[in-house]
């Protein structure tokens, strides 16, 4: 059981495998002090981490100074408004207007498992793998009950947190802040990491001291964002890719949120991350109950790798779902960058003719298949099939691609619907836009208000439809342009601080009934590219697409953030077409080929048309695919070079998790002529064992592989690439 309760110091203490997380309950007025979180220890009480020496500092005993202590107190739920100047996870308005808000201890529960979250994407877990706390505090005044669950993983360095509120008043309370976890440390000179980027540059990473002040990275774009990732790393200085201790937050949420590190003036350290306030207020009315997204909290020791690893474990274990989980997805064929709009029936049946004859598994018809849509500036909303080009039907067109032995996969903007569409002009109020003001365009597209149950039934029961018509077993499902012009028809005045969350809350409803009704098919979320790749869209799709920048050498950069926190298994990679779309680059077809078997691996590309040697490489890449996507799939990832930061190589390993086995992917990004050679140190092996290196038939020891390292040689010219094979013998 990874949960204490010490009932003589009024202390809970949590334990994963190698981290101590304590909470405890301080003075008469019972306030919920967080005590530590850092590496393990065996110790009951470590509550002289509060500083309040001896019991004369608390309120009780000292009313007068009664600011000073709520100032000062490291907490595990500050709220707003009494005498907590630092960033508050919650406040209110209530029916008087005012909005402090305080909370007591009055219970908790501890039990085996994991509960989940109505309505949101979340963990899971067995009763064997997880213990869960609950505390169960109260604002007296409001008559408000505030639940803080703590999900402590067993056998992972990993704890989860959510709140729950009721209203037990018999008047409404508006929630205008509720985030979902805070951590106050000591602040020992720390460097914060988050990833920030922009559409075609995703998750780049931002490594930087956190100073006084507040160091704030947000959303209010209505879904996570290509611009930053709810994420934040807490990190010694000192800690590196190996060693050090890291304190990272991730937040299960796609839509609007904050994640802030703050020094305040105790020289403290207070980080928050929860669902943003700004433009959020909920109307909580009596006997309701409001339910946060939850935070996911990992602890390492072993550096930003550490960390890494355990949220590879964490989400593929127990976030990813469904039928594809723990299994090879089929290499894909994508239309997009090989037709975009400009195909039909016949072009999509000469790329998947080609594609299936040299290994390919399954052809996705991208944007472009129904209503009238030529371009991108009509059509979305009318899901009904474009028969002038796909002619003979979507039905046709699946069996004969299903002829070929091939699966077949469809591209949909289920949130979307253009001016020009039948849907906006049979319901033009379904898009959300405020009264008297001319919505923003974006891509020429308005928002579907799917807060609202009718607009979200009519939009899935015209997906459900084209879904039961063919053979379909893979749906692409795109999002491309943020919100803006906010207001809810259906909500009233002192309830459009609802929409955001509520047009969350759809989507995910949506994508909940999509996956239940069609558990054979495989999604996959995107948006704009990588604009939605969190942890909530995890828990629907197994994979996300990363980006749409898909050159080889800027998805090096694009696919090392995503995978400081996402497992390659999640992250949508496919080989394409050069010169690159995204940035003119010519890179050899084989190193594309290397980059892309670190995510999910496919094409975007015309097959027809590609040279000749490319294509004759494609059985070989395929080979490769079927040979190595087990391990990289499950694996450990380590990373061993950074070409974000050494501007010349890129140098990553997938390590079984028995450790017999790794595969190692070297890209020289600017060919140095000067260096002969170049050293590389392997990572994660078993130091005794012998290994024997496929390339070259070598047989070296694990620590010989890690510490004295392995000659990458030859690698004359830029963006070249090389696999490394290393089997225990
Ligand atoms: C954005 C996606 O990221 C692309 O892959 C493609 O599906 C386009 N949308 C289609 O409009």
């Amino acid at each position: 059981m990874g949960i204490k309760f010490y009932e003589n110091s009024r202390i809970f203490k949590l334990d994963t495998p190698k981290s101590t997380y304590m909470i405890g309950i301080v003075d008469e007025e019972n306030f919920i002090g967080h005590i530590y979180y850092g590496r393990k220890v065996i110790d009951a009480d470590l509550s002289y981490m509060m500083r309040l020496h001896g019991s004369s500092d608390v309120p009780t005993k000292n009313s007068r100074d009664r600011v000073t202590f709520m100032d000062s107190m490291p907490m595990e739920y500050p709220t707003h408004g009494v005498g907590d100047f630092r960033e508050s996870c919650l406040s209110v308005k209530d029916h008087a207007g005012h909005s402090a808000c305080s909370l007591s201890y009055i219970s908790h529960r501890i039990y085996h498992g994991k509960q989940k979250l109505p309505g949101l994407p979340a963990t899971f877990a067995r009763e064997d793998e997880c213990t869960t706390l609950e505390l169960i505090c109260e604002d007296k005044a409001l008559q408000l009950q505030v639940t803080l669950v703590y999900n402590v993983f067993e056998k992972l360095d990993a704890i989860t947190r959510s709140v729950k509120i009721y209203n037990s008043s018999k008047n409404p309370i508006y929630l205008t802040k509720v985030l979902s976890a805070c951590l106050d440390m000591d602040n020992r000179d720390y460097d914060m990491i988050t990833l920030y980027g922009l559409w075609s540059r995703e998750r780049m990473i931002n490594r930087r001291r956190i100073t006084d002040g507040k160091q704030l990275i947000s959303s209010l774009r209505g879904v996570s964002s290509h611009q930053e990732q709810p994420f934040m790393a807490i990190l010694d200085k000192n800690a590196d890719e190996d060693h050090g201790e890291v304190f990272a937050l991730n937040l299960v949420y796609s839509g609007n949120f904050m994640a802030q590190a703050e020094i305040t003036q105790f020289t403290m350290l207070r980080a928050v991350i929860g669902i943003n306030p700004v433009d959020f207020c909920w109307k909580l009315d009596s006997e309701e109950s409001f339910t946060s997204p939850e935070a996911v909290m990992v602890y390492s020791n072993e550096g930003i790798g550490g960390m890494t690893r355990t949220f590879h474990d964490l989400y593929r274990n127990h976030l990813i779902r469904g039928q594809y989980k723990d299994k090879k997805r089929p290499i894909l064929i994508n239309n997009w960058e090989a037709t975009y709009f400009d195909f039909d029936t016949d072009k999509l049946l000469s790329i998947a003719r080609e594609a299936s004859k040299l290994g390919i598994e399954m052809l996705v018809m991208d944007d472009g298949w129904f209503g009238y849509r030529n371009d991108d500036n009509t059509s979305l909303g009318d899901w009904v099939v474009n028969e002038s080009k796909i002619k003979g039907g979507l039905k046709h067109l699946v069996d004969e691609v299903n002829k070929l032995g091939m699966k077949f996969g469809i591209w949909f903007e289920p949130e979307m619907i253009s001016p020009d569409s039948d849907l906006y002009r049979t319901h033009p109020d379904w898009a959300i836009q405020i009264p008297g003001r001319n919505p923003a365009l974006a891509r020429n597209q308005l928002v579907l208000d799917i807060s609202r149950k009718e607009v979200r039934d009519a939009v899935y029961d015209s997906m459900y439809k084209i879904l039961s018509e063919a053979n379909i077993e893979y749906v692409k499902w795109d999002m491309n342009r943020p919100l803006t012009d906010i207001a809810g028809a259906s909500l009233d005045s002192d309830t459009q601080g609802e929409f955001y969350h509520r047009y969350v809350l759809g989507l995910y409803e949506m994508q909940e009934r999509l996956v239940s009704d069609f558990p054979h098919i495989l999604l996959e979320n995107c948006s704009s590219g990588g604009g939605r790749f969190d942890p909530g869209m995890l828990y629907y799709s197994p994979q996300i697409w990363s980006s749409d920048n898909t050159d080889a050498i800027d998805r090096l950069r694009i696919q090392e953030g995503t995978a400081m926190i996402y497992p390659l298994s999640a992250m949508g990679a496919h080989v394409a077409d050069c010169p690159s779309h995204s940035n003119g680059r010519v890179t050899p077809f084989e190193t594309r080929g290397y980059v892309s078997l670190a995510g999910t691996f496919g094409y975007e590309l015309d097959i027809t048309k590609i040279p000749e040697e490319d294509r004759n490489m494609i059985p070989k890449q395929v080979a490769m695919y079927h040979k190595y996507n087990d391990l990289v799939r499950t694996g450990d990832y380590y990373r061993i070079a950074s070409y974000q930061m050494n501007h010349e190589y890129d140098c990553y390993e997938v390590v079984s998790k028995d450790k017999k086995e790794a595969l190692v992917t070297y890209i020289q990004v600017s060919g140095r002529p000067n260096y002969r050679t170049r050293r590389i140190r392997l990572k994660g092996l078993k130091e005794d064992a012998i290994y024997r290196i496929e390339e070259t038939g070598e047989e070296l020891s694990g620590g010989a592989l890690m510490y004295a390292g392995i000659n990458i040689e030859n690698m004359w010219g830029d963006y070249l690439g090389k696999l490394i094979h290393i089997v225990e013998i």
